[in-house]
């Protein structure tokens, strides 16, 4: 296992001009930033910024071209030998991949099993709990997310909102040290939104390490510790989340929260 030396105050994320292309496109150019445990990291920024794929790099749904990310002290991806990087294989990657949840856009539950179902999957499965003890955890998620009465019903029976908070628990489930959400609310009716942001804040209150790429500048503003503007590729400013917000030191970013608040 790859591992630097960790002090507990540690960055639990860091990301070194870390660099991806896709054919001649350059889609992040060298981001630099880093999230210590029980943080959460708001990133904010126009379509096509690049804020998916950075996200998409953290959890190895994508390789990065060029830096390095950490997770929890190890390196993503890859296994320094001396000077040499060598790629870690499937099994490798997979492990590393159970450490981090990701929270999408579209809830992606099953639709053949049920909601307490969708949850045990992955604990049963690929961590090889008891089915029994991965039901009662399942069931104390339900009720963190505030849908235990739900726990038998199949994910068509429940609203946008609904199947968001299931693939929060679903997340959690796996017990990850790292959640990533790439725009949690960005599907859902306007009505729906809050009742998700409200299961989010209630996790980064527990000290849940989260990135949130997001358009609610509000829960940014409010529940995030430091918001970070992205722009074509590039982290503009990073900062804490209530001066980012209120008093953005960069150009690109008071064009964009303006447009943002239109
Ligand atoms: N698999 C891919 N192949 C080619 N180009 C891609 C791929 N994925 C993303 N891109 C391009 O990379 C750029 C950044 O995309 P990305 O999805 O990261 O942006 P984003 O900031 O998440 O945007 P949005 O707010 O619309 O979700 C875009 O120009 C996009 O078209
Ligand atoms: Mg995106």
């Amino acid at each position: 296992m790859e591992t630097q030396n960790l002090s507990p105050d540690a960055p639990l994320v860091i990301a070194a001009d870390v660099r991806k292309h896709f054919g001649p496109l350059e889609v992040l150019k060298g981001i630099n930033v880093s999230v210590q445990k029980g943080e959460v990291l708001c990133i904010i920024g126009p379509s096509g910024s690049g804020k998916s794929t950075f996200l998409r790099c953290i959890n190895q749904l994508e390789r990065i071209d060029g830096g390095a990310i950490w997770v929890g002290g190890e390196l993503i991806g890859y296994r320094r030998e001396g000077d040499n990087l060598h790629e870690l294989n499937d099994a490798q990657i997979a492990r590393q991949r159970r450490a981090i949840g990701m929270v999408f856009q579209r809830f992606n539950l099953f639709p053949h099993l049920t909601v307490t179902e969708n949850i045990i999957e992955g604990p049963v499965q690929v961590l090889r709990e008891n089915p029994n003890e991965a039901k009662k955890r399942a069931h104390a998620l339900l009720e963190r997310v505030g849908l235990y009465d739900k726990r038998d019903v199949y994910p068509a029976h429940l609203s946008g909102g609904q199947q968001q908070r299931v693939a929060i628990a679903r997340a959690l489930a796996m017990q990850p040290q790292l959640l990533l959400f790439d725009e949690p609310t960005s599907a859902l009716d306007p009505e729906l939104v809050g009742e998700v942001l409200n299961v989010m804040r209630d996790l980064a209150q527990t000290g849940m390490t989260m990135i949130v790429v997001t358009h609610e500048l509000g829960f940014a503003r409010e529940v995030s510790h430091r918001t970070a503007f992205m722009d074509q590729g590039q982290l503009v400013e990073v900062g804490d989340s209530r001066s980012v917000l209120a008093n953005p030191q960069q150009a690109r970013t008071r064009e964009f929260i303006s447009a943002v608040h239109k």
